[in-house]
């Protein structure tokens, strides 16, 4: 049996615009498994982004419970939150987040310096990162000065350079052309295959098919939850995915 490594309760979120309230997670039990890459799908507005956001902590809920590991996320005050999230999880968004003032290397090394002090070290750490992602000759670069798909590898380096115990991403392929899609999953791929829990927001079929489990939202709640059988190809999974999707409304 696998470890659990994000758990919710009962969990739900509703947003108050003016006099309504729109209720957008509507009491989600969920357990995320250590090792696993998990994929969230769903129609456009079905609460995907949001899900994940509770889950990372970046949104209170409503109500229910969040657990990372041992820490009550739904019970923990911003500063709190804030030491565990640099911890435990990396985000990489879809709109890269990059802070546009400071260099490539200065962008990864920002969570690093948070978190440890040993600048020779992280600097190593950081440099051997974007040798991986292959943007090891724009370490000076502002993320002005770079593609989109460089962007990206840049704010996959910065997810993980804590060693995060989870690597969430939402539509981290939304804003790039397809080869630079690929490159991103295949980093995802790379790092879960080494181990790295990781948990991916997309409604592109092809990109869900690097999970080894697809949870579908409709409405703020689980409607399906499927699982690939180990061992199948890309084009086997993609096969079974369509299938699964025909007939469902989204
Ligand atoms: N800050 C907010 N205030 C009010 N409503 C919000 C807010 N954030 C999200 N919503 C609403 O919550 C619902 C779910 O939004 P969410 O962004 O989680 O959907 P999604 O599944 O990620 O959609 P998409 O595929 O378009 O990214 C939508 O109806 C959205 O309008
Ligand atoms: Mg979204």
């Amino acid at each position: 049996m696998k470890e659990v490594i994000i758990e919710s309760k009962g969990l739900t979120k509703q947003y108050n615009t003016g006099q309504t309230t729109v209720p957008v997670i509507n009491g989600i039990n969920l357990s995320l498994y250590k090792g696993d890459f998990t994929v969230i799908m769903g129609s456009s507005g079905s609460g995907k982004s949001t899900l994940l956001y509770l889950l990372s902590g970046l949104e209170v809920p409503s109500g229910g419970e969040i657990w990372l590991q041992d820490k009550p996320v739904h019970s923990l005050d911003e500063k709190m939150m804030t030491l565990i999230r640099r911890e435990y999880i990396g985000f990489v968004f879809q709109d890269f987040n990059l802070v546009p003032n400071l260099t490539f290397l200065e962008n990864i090394l920002i969570p690093a310096y948070l978190v440890k002090n040993d600048r020779n070290k992280l600097q190593e750490r950081a440099k051997e990162l974007m040798r991986k992602m292959d943007i090891i000759d724009l370490v000076d670069r502002l993320p002005s000065e770079v593609s989109g798909g460089q962007q990206q590898r840049c704010s996959m380096a910065r997810a993980i350079i804590n060693n995060p115990r989870v690597v969430m991403a939402d539509e981290p392929t939304g804003n790039l052309n397809s080869s630079s899609s690929e490159a991103v999953l295949d980093i995802l791929t790379d790092l879960n295959e080494q181990g790295q829990s990781v948990v991916m927001v997309t409604h592109e079929v092809k990109s869900a098919c690097r999970a080894n489990r697809i949870i579908f939202l409709k409405d703020g709640q689980i409607e399906d939850d499927l699982r690939f059988d180990d061992g199948l190809t890309i084009e086997e999974k993609e096969m079974q995915l369509l299938k699964w999707l025909a007939g469902k409304d989204w």
